[in-house]
């Protein structure tokens, strides 16, 4: 998957921000000026900011919600020291995703312009920096979230240099995103980390309502975990159903061909702020984000021909792909002999959609390679 940045604003000053606003003296979500407040001040988390050892039990405590599953309680629960542990250990990983994903369905349809964005389960609007930066034409932005201090910190944020359509004339609405706000529609809707926290029994009915409410394209991204895989092939099956065209990852709107016990899911690397390792009692400065995503589109479908399943191996003059193709899975052999084929897969990164040059079940195989032709299970 490619990442690209398509127009001036840069969400890297938000995150930054998200992160300075966690460790600072003034609450992120007090009234609208604590992020800024945090920001002014760096990121320490010195004199007068929130403890460490305050912020790492939100932060346990946040982790232990999330892993407990879906039906969250409400707004109430969620405290200062759990957005605060957000904005450290948790958004950087999902604004992370969100350009990823939102990236790539920029390149599936290069010709399509949202101009408006419904993020639903906004948090403090993570999702919706990423589609400011992919895509320049949105002008019209509604974020849906159900905790005031998300909201609260979110506007704080935005204050701090986000562009206009979210500065000045975004609306948060303070209410459920089960059912998107009477009235509210969108070229883009955007569900990120939202759907494991539903009740279970509320997840169909919410993807058909976001699917009423989206004119082009619907972004479901979840956790990379069979559980997370789980839910984004439910919400697969009905929007299929319901006349979407599957534009990513999927190479097609067939049945996903993987077995019983494997899932569809991607990775991607983020650096960790001091404050991030902290929390995390981590040493390394950075982690792998794990996740599973679906993009739903109104219109032609705009697959690619394959994508990979797994980071690709590299071995003695050929390169080894778990690719997932129309066919099904497959496994393709690259020789160095494919001169365009093998540079592609070299440079290749897991969760990159593949070209035809790689995917071509006709394509020659090196004897060299050990001459397997290409597997389709
Ligand atoms: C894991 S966070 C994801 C936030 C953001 N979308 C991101 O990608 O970082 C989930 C967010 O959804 C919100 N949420 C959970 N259930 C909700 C509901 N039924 N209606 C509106 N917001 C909800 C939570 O308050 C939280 O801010």
């Amino acid at each position: 998957m490619t990442s690209r940045t398509r127009i001036g604003f840069d969400a890297d000053v938000l995150l930054a921000a998200a992160t300075a606003a966690a460790t600072a003296p003034t609450a992120p979500t007090g009234r609208g000026d604590g992020a800024r407040g945090g920001a002014a001040r760096g990121t320490g988390g010195g004199a007068g900011g929130a403890p460490r050892r305050e912020l790492a039990r939100a932060y346990r405590e946040l982790s232990e919600r999330y892993r407990g599953g879906s039906d969250t309680p409400e707004d109430a629960r969620l405290t200062d020291g759990h957005v605060r542990a957000y904005l450290a250990a948790r958004l950087p990983a999902t604004l992370a995703v969100s350009r990823v994903v939102l990236a790539e369905l920029a390149d599936r349809r290069p010709r399509w312009q949202p101009h408006s964005l419904l993020d639903l389960g906004a948090g403090p609007g993570p999702a919706t920096w990423a589609a400011l930066e992919v895509f320049g034409e949105i002008t019209g932005v509604d974020l849906v979230e159900r905790s005031a201090r998300m909201i609260a910190a979110g506007r704080g944020l935005a204050r701090l240099g986000a562009p206009g359509p979210l500065r000045t004339g975004a609306r948060w609405h303070h209410t459920t995103a089960q059912v998107p706000p009477v009235g509210v529609a969108a070229d883009l809707t955007v569900a990120s980390y939202l759907l494991g926290e539903l009740p279970a029994a509320t997840r169909g009915p919410a993807v058909a309502a976001w699917w009423r409410a989206t004119t082009g394209a619907l972004v479901i991204i979840d956790t990379g975990t069979p559980d997370g895989y789980a839910r984004v092939l439910a919400a697969r099956s009905a929007l299929l159903a319901d006349g979407a065209t599957i534009t990513a990852p999927c190479p097609s709107d067939g049945a996903c061909p993987l077995p019983d016990g494997d899932w569809c899911h991607f990775a991607r690397r983020v650096e960790r702020s001091a404050v991030h390792r902290a929390l995390k009692d981590a040493e390394r400065g950075h982690e792998d984000e794990k996740f599973a995503y679906l993009i739903a589109s109104r219109g032609q479908p705009a697959h690619a021909p394959g994508r990979l399943l797994r980071a690709p191996r590299a071995h003695a003059g050929h390169i080894r792909l778990a690719l997932c193709v129309p066919e099904g899975q497959r496994e393709a052999v690259v020789a160095r002999s494919r001169r365009d084929a093998y540079a592609w897969a070299r440079r290749a990164r897991w969760g990159d959609p593949a070209p035809g040059s790689v995917t071509d079940p006709a394509a020659p195989t090196d004897p060299a390679a050990g001459g397997q032709a290409p597997r389709t299970v």
